[in-house]
């Protein structure tokens, strides 16, 4: 029997979606546990990433903090609406690409890596590539934090992802200080995320 192609390495497969409109991940604030944890506990402004960054609010939220940020995003239309809409006066690059083909100069650059719905739009097939190319691009001791979304959309992301697999994945690479269901998160993600804060090994 042939595979089942990787749709979701094709940037057309997320295109569409924004081409289409609103699309139905989109939350107009910042990821509220991930905000809650930056502004109470020691993480200091630093190079952060943001992997598949969509049309989501954190890049401004964590440069208004002080955070150098770079919001990368396969879908290259996603990019260029993010470009338009941001405050120039902010350090945010966007750029598009695949974050598992990271240029090598960006290897070990980054002190922070912010997750939301990201890993759970990987194909679980992609998944491996994800952490280690997240792994990479993180300095020694930097950390990776946010939510990971739980839901399960049968043959379409977001694919199922449960606290035993997050923690059977990300472990080898990663030291996982809290893994825990998040407390504050919106309305209609509640009990469905899972609030992570790991460490580069
Ligand atoms: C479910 S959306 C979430 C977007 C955003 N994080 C949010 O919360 O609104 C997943 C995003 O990840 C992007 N994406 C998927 N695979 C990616 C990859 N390998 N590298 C970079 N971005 C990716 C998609 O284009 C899409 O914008």
């Amino acid at each position: 029997m042939t595979e089942e192609p990787i749709k979701t390495r094709n940037p057309a497969f997320w295109n569409e979606y924004y081409d289409a409109g609103t699309p139905p991940w989109q939350i107009e604030e910042a990821c509220p546990p991930a905000m809650q944890f930056v502004d109470s506990h020691p993480i200091e402004a630093c190079r952060i990433l943001i992997p598949g960054c969509g049309l989501g609010h954190e890049p401004e939220a964590f440069a208004n903090r002080g955070f150098s940020v770079v919001a990368m995003d396969l879908s290259d239309e996603v990019v260029k609406t993010a470009k338009k809409r941001l405050d120039p006066k902010l350090p945010v690059t966007y750029r598009p690409g695949n974050i598992c083909d990271a240029e090598p100069e960006t290897l070990g650059f980054f002190d922070a890596v912010f997750e939301q719905t990201c890993y759970c739009a990987i194909d679980p097939r992609d998944r491996p590539a994800y952490v280690e190319a997240v792994h990479g691009l993180l300095r020694k001791g930097g950390v990776l934090f946010g939510v990971f979304y739980q839901a399960d959309h049968g043959s379409y992301p977001p694919w199922p992802i449960s606290r035993e697999e997050l923690s059977a994945d990300f472990s080898p690479f990663f030291n996982i200080h809290t893994l825990e269901r998040a407390q504050n998160s919106i309305e209609s993600r509640a009990g469905k995320e899972w609030f992570a804060y790991f460490s580069k090994k």
